[in-house]
């Protein structure tokens, strides 16, 4: 039999930092938050390979006196919480008492610092040990200094990257606390190189400015909203029409902690659902500020997770907030010209279309037009029975309709027009409460998870509400028996594992009614015609004409323009006609 065995101190904090440290960038996060929790005004990382030889972080917060250094390297020692109530407002980045032993455990580490009141004290530990203990000068603050990472637990250093790769991510983390906290100066050195240098600022604008980007400022609508109790969301959301291919601009603060929220990014997610196109990715820098007994920080020691009290509040405030602003930011067809100027005063022209269907439709005199693609002379009276979207000439690329009307020529993205003539159609007979739907002469049954076969059994009734009737089968199976005439010819499979995961995302059945309009959308990307599907002229001329009595037919589902007008006197212009 195997007794049991109490684990010594530096095996038992190398378990620890196992979840803690896992890079040179986890370090350097636990440093600085370490940094912005001591007041610090400035804060300067400097990293030698990739931060696996030696990591420095120096900042000028309130320091620590020679008693507390010991301390401050032992597990379960923080300045930042006394008992557990204080575990239910944790308003400091770090409150768990563990970085800094977890760090020693697996690197060399030295601490020097002074709260200014002292000379300087410093403490350097390695493998658990206190190898030296003493006075040290040093200005007011700490610095904190880790090399040799992993020295003492070779397979871990097997799994980092190259150092550049690590600088890389090292780079990331000190971009996304820098994010969180503008009025805070930052550098980075790799080497002997400068990677960032951001001055502190009372306007978290022109930190966000020179994070991102100024493009990304001159591409996103501002965000202030309040409600949901005492919360507020401020920050920017980029344009429907500027996206990513990655999700690697988008930036969540709760409190001025980056986190990685699977209810926020939901709501972040649908609220741009109906105006992004697939596949892309939103760019957003957004702060949630609410009174900290309403989340729980203590859930994970890396703190990127944390626990809303009332999730589903915090989760429909934030949908509401930027569903209203998304719904509003036209996308254009070109970009706006960047103005980013100081201060609040950003405001951004409004963007346009290259000209609305409404308008299009509502008698198009050419006159208070504005653009170069609006400039088209007046048409002539008696052309007045050519419909607003012409008659199709052709197909371009199977992806474009080409088709002349009065002003020249239109040019339709048929998969965006189809999906929001589809989308449009759904909502309609949702709406009425009579989804037309047909039964499927093959059933299609496949497997799930059982979670989500458990999902498809509650939420049955709203499927059946979706138009879709989707059985269990057995306990990680179910099968699709009807859908929606008008998907008839999607793929019912993943047509219902879309349903089904989102579903999973957001449950209840008051959710998924008050998401229909969400749901009704990512179902019509289902149905609709693909790109390179060859359409008759007979079929190009129905989806135009169906594309004139949509509404909102000038826009896909995403965002994306669904056409585009480009006038005679524009071509003129282009081949230099009549100069
Ligand atoms: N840069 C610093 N300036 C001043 N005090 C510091 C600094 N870094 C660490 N400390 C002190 O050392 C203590 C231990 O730091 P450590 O990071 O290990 O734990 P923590 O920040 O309290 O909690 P967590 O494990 O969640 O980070 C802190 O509570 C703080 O009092
Ligand atoms: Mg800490």
């Amino acid at each position: 039999m195997t007794r049991i065995r109490r684990l010594s101190a530096l095996v038992a904090n190398q378990i620890a930092a196992g979840e803690v440290v896992e890079r040179p960038a986890s370090i350097v996060k636990e440093l600085i938050e370490n940094s912005l929790d001591a007041g610090a005004r400035s804060v300067r990382v400097a990293i030698e390979q990739g931060g696996v030889k030696r990591i420095v972080v120096q900042d000028d917060g309130h320091g620590m006196s020679a008693e507390d250094l010991p301390l401050a390297v032992s597990r379960f020692a923080t300045s930042k919480i006394t008992e557990a109530q204080d575990l239910e407002r944790v308003a400091t980045m770090g409150f768990r008492g563990e970085a800094l032993a977890s760090i020693a455990s697996v690197a060399r580490l030295a601490i020097t610092a002074s709260t200014g009141s002292d000379a300087g004290a410093t403490l350097v530990v390695a493998g658990g040990e206190e190898v030296r203990n003493g006075p040290a000068p040093h200005p007011p603050g700490a610095t904190v200094e880790v090399s040799d990472l992993f020295y003492n637990t070779p397979v871990r250093r097997k799994f980092l990257k190259s150092d550049r790769t690590e600088a890389g991510h090292v780079s990331d983390v000190v971009r996304r606390l820098a994010l969180g906290h503008p009025t805070v100066a930052f550098e980075l050195k790799h080497g002997a190189r400068v990677i960032e240098r951001l001055p502190g600022t009372p306007d978290a604008g022109a930190r966000v400015a020179r994070v991102m980007g100024d493009e990304f400022l001159a591409q996103a609508v501002p965000v202030e909203a309040s409600g949901a109790g005492d919360a507020r969301l401020h920050g920017w959301v980029g344009l429907p029409t500027y996206t990513r291919a990655q999700a690697t601009g988008q930036f969540f603060f709760v409190n001025g902690r980056a986190v990685k929220d699977r209810l926020v990014g939901h709501a972040v997610r649908q609220a741009y659902r109906d105006v992004l196109f697939h596949g892309r990715h939103p760019v957003f820098v957004l702060f949630l500020e609410l009174d900290p007994a309403g989340i729980d920080v203590n859930v994970h020691p890396t703190k990127h997770e944390i626990r809303f009290r009332d999730g589903r509040r915090v989760h429909d405030f934030v949908f509401a907030s930027l569903n209203r602003l998304l719904r509003e930011a036209r996308p254009g067809v070109e970009p706006a010209p960047v103005q980013y100027g100081t201060g609040s005063a950003r405001e951004r022209p409004a963007l346009q279309t290259s000209m609305s269907l409404a308008e299009l439709i509502a008698g198009e005199r050419g006159d208070g037009a504005q653009g170069s693609r609006m400039e088209a002379p007046a048409p002539a009276a008696e052309e007045g029975d050519t419909p607003p979207l012409g008659y199709a000439l052709a197909q371009l690329h199977g992806a474009y309709v080409l088709s002349q009307n009065r002003e020249g020529l239109v040019v339709v993205d048929m998969h965006a027009a189809h999906e929001r003539i589809t989308y449009e159609k759904l909502k309609a007979d949702y709406q009425a409460g009579a989804m037309v739907a047909q039964r499927l002469l093959v059933p299609v049954s496949f497997d799930v998870t059982p979670r989500e076969a458990d999902l498809a059994e509650t939420h049955a009734d709203a499927l059946e509400t979706l138009g879709l009737v989707v059985e269990r089968q057995g306990p990680r199976s179910v099968v699709v028996r009807q859908v929606p005439s008008l998907l008839a010819n999607a793929d019912a499979e993943s047509l219902a594992r879309d349903l089904l995961s989102e579903f999973a995302e957001f449950g209840s059945s008051d959710a998924i009614r008050a998401r229909s309009e969400e749901l009704l959308a990512s179902m019509a990307c289902h149905g609709s015609v693909r790109a390179n599907r060859a359409m008759t002229v007979p079929e190009m001329n129905a989806l135009l004409r169906e594309m004139e009595t949509t509404p909102n037919g000038g826009q896909c589902n995403h965002g994306r323009p669904t056409f585009l007008v480009q006038s005679l006197a524009e071509f003129d212009r282009l081949f230099l006609r009549g100069r």
